[in-house]
């Protein structure tokens, strides 16, 4: 006789399985915003994969084998972002990303149009290609940097609306802010953008893998996503969407993974790869590229409306707890730029530097102390008893 299985937990239903994440059976994990966990299941490909090729090389891989490696991952980012196959590139890291992105449109830039509009506080590789741009060659003029700020009582998408104007070329965002949570609403800025002539740059690692993402209806020029973080790869692999426009482009580094037929080895032609797949360089990590793969199956195969409804439920759920001690959210959740997978928490008597570490050291609670708040990640593997666990360590540790 097969024992019943034990009666459900209060606040453990999660729609990623607990059981593939190996730190949930030691610590509390909140931070799938800075090194994602990754799925035993995707680690399982990913080693099969080093052991078949990295133990057995060519023997277990032809050169006709490796041209197809990244075509499922390629279809499962289709899907992800909802953009169209031939769209997808995918790269090393969502820096390589960005900084071809960055170096084509800069080439682009004119004495009449030559700003680009950034946030002060956005992750440092949607702005410094745009810094670096006013050093080099590859910027027709130099670009003028038109700084919005996200702050709590402004709408950020509003900030950057109104930052548009004649003279605007590319606006360069994060959907979602990486340290506050802040949501861009993508398809406004587009349209803003649009109307004038100017592209849009959109880096959603801090979204997709946790909520809906829409190339086709956000009407961005580019996505880039880095692997790492909700997309629950390891380093290494990047995935990039481009418009039809920037896909024809010769892209500023060309490498020879960028080609039709990378083994056709004529050094003396350049046949770039139709799609946005020329802007791939090399023999990247294949097996990065193989658990990205395998995660993003996982994702898809739940979906990004039982994702993004779950995070929301544990965001209220989390306030209810953390409020009564006087931690409050970067934004109030029911505020239209509020993103409820990344919630940041403010003390007035407790340093998010601190109160982090003490965390982590004392209550094996795991976040980031971000923009001097504790950036709190709430993925489909989280429960209401993390929450639990999060808020009673905040009581303590700022009492
Ligand atoms: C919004 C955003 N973009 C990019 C990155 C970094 O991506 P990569 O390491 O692939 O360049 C991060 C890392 O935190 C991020 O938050």
């Amino acid at each position: 006789m097969t024992a019943a299985p034990p009666p459900p937990t209060e606040g453990s239903s999660s729609p990623l399985a607990r059981g593939e994440y190996a730190a949930l059976d030691e610590c509390t994990y909140l931070n799938q915003a800075s090194l994602g966990l990754v799925p035993r299941t995707s680690i399982q490909a990913m080693s099969t994969f080093l052991h078949d090729v990295g133990q057995h090389g060519n023997v277990h891989l032809s050169d006709q084998d490796e041209t197809q490696v990244l075509d499922g991952v390629r279809t499962a980012a289709a899907e992800l972002l909802d953009a169209p196959q031939t769209s997808i590139a995918v790269l090393g890291g969502a820096s390589e990303a960005i900084g071809q992105v960055a170096a084509v449109l800069a080439a682009d830039l004119t004495e009449d149009a030559p700003e680009v509009v950034l946030v002060t506080t956005d992750f440092p590789s949607v702005t410094y290609p745009w810094l670096a741009a006013a050093d080099r060659t590859f910027a027709a003029v130099a670009p003028v940097l038109r700084w919005v700020e996200d702050e709590p009582a402004t709408d950020l998408t509003e900030q950057l609306v109104a930052a548009i104007g004649d003279r605007t070329a590319v606006v360069c965002v994060s959907a979602v802010q990486y340290s506050t949570g802040t949501a861009v609403d993508m398809e406004a800025v587009a349209a803003a953008a649009h109307a004038v002539g100017a592209r849009v740059v959109a880096d959603v690692t801090q979204l997709a893998g946790a909520a809906p993402v829409s190339m086709r209806t956000s009407g961005v020029d580019a996505m880039v996503c880095s692997g790492y973080k909700w997309l629950s790869a390891h380093g290494g692999v990047a995935l990039a969407a481009l418009s039809e426009e920037l896909s024809v482009t010769v892209p500023p580094v060309i490498g020879w993974m960028g080609v039709d037929d990378p083994f056709d080895f004529d050094a003396t032609q350049l046949r770039l790869a139709e799609g946005a797949r020329r802007y791939e360089l090399s023999t990247m990590s294949y097996a990065s590229a193989v658990g990205l793969q395998q995660s993003l199956d996982m994702l898809n195969g739940i979906g990004m409306h039982t994702l993004a409804e779950h995070s929301r439920g544990l965001a209220y759920e989390l306030m209810d707890l953390v409020v009564p001690a006087g931690w409050r959210p970067f934004r109030p959740l029911s505020d239209v730029a509020a993103s409820h997978h990344i919630v940041s928490l403010r003390h007035p008597n407790a340093p998010g530097s601190k109160v982090q570490a003490a965390l982590a050291k004392e209550h094996g609670v795991f976040t980031s102390s971000r923009a001097g708040g504790i950036r709190v990640s709430l993925h489909g593997y989280n429960t209401a008893r993390d929450l639990r666990v999060l808020a009673e360590a905040l009581t303590t540790l700022s009492r």
